[in-house]
């Protein structure tokens, strides 16, 4: 039902079925918006939803497509002739398929690694036509970092069990050349409950203000409780500094949503 429509009460008559099922309950298939629909109210990036990725996520995440264009103007400054730029957690492929197109990356070899089958193929049609692309399925914890110049987690971290961010971290770390750059988007949690609070409250009228249908942001945050786990943002800057990273700087913020670029 949307936020505009009305329910009409019946009668009581005496022999009244049980209720109707609240949204709660309906969750179970729910519609997030964008002809995304979620099953057993679980949040999944495999079936339709790389067909409406782009689009989903362009109105629910703010200044996405800037974080976009921000990442591969700031790749320019680790990238080496012949060396290597990670993308994990890659989608479509859209952002790896942006910095392909710079004249800067001619040299660069590009590979972008996904967990989904699904969004595998999806980043392989993006990048087609791209020669210095390679799109692979596997997982941040077992990715091979050997070497690179730069790894890209644009908001993939967050959806792995917190437990595993570390080792990722330190595997990455590991893997980076002298000097290289790691860029971190997260959606990040407030040091403060009365910010957290505002944020919370802001980015709701951020996706209503984006068309979203009242229902349809419940579902979406519902089916994200189980698959995604914020940190607070200190805990994030703290852990990159642990791990040996020396420069950390927040290079993009809104709201709670937060782009960091560490270097080794
Ligand atoms: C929010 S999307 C990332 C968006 C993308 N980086 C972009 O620039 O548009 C998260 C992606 O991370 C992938 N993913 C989730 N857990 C992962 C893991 N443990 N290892 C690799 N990829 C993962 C998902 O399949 C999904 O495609």
């Amino acid at each position: 039902m949307s936020a505009h429509e009305t329910t009409v009460v019946p009668e009581e008559t005496g022999d009244e079925q049980a209720e109707p099922a609240g949204p709660a309950e309906r969750a179970g298939n729910a519609t997030v918006g964008d002809d995304i629909v979620t099953t057993n109210t679980r949040w999944s990036f495999a079936g339709s939803t790389p067909r409406h990725f782009d689009a989903h996520v362009n109105k629910s995440v703010p200044l996405y497509l800037h974080g976009h264009e921000l990442i591969a103007k700031c790749v320019e400054f680790f990238s080496r002739p012949g060396g290597t730029i990670i993308d994990v957690g890659c989608s479509t492929g859209t952002l790896l398929a942006s910095i392909a197109r710079k004249p800067s990356s001619k040299d660069l070899s590009l590979v972008g690694i996904d967990i989904e089958a699904d969004m595998v193929r999806a980043a392989r049609e993006t990048c087609a036509r791209l020669e210095n692309v390679t799109i692979s399925q596997g997982e941040v914890l077992s990715a091979d970092y050997t070497d690179s110049n730069a790894v890209i987690m644009y908001y993939t971290l967050q959806f792995a069990p917190p437990e595993q961010r570390r080792l990722a971290l330190e595997r990455i770390y590991d893997g980076l050349v002298e000097g290289g750059g790691l860029f971190l988007f997260e959606k990040v949690l407030s040091p403060d409950a009365r910010l957290q609070d505002m944020l919370q409250q802001l980015y709701l009228e951020f996706k209503i203000d984006n068309g979203f249908e009242p229902e349809e942001i419940y579902n979406k945050e519902r089916s994200l409780r189980s698959v995604m786990a914020p940190q607070p943002s200190n805990d994030t800057h703290e852990l990159l500094h642990r791990t040996g990273f020396t420069g950390v700087v927040t290079i993009q913020k809104y709201l709670f949503f937060e782009g960091i670029l560490a270097i080794k």
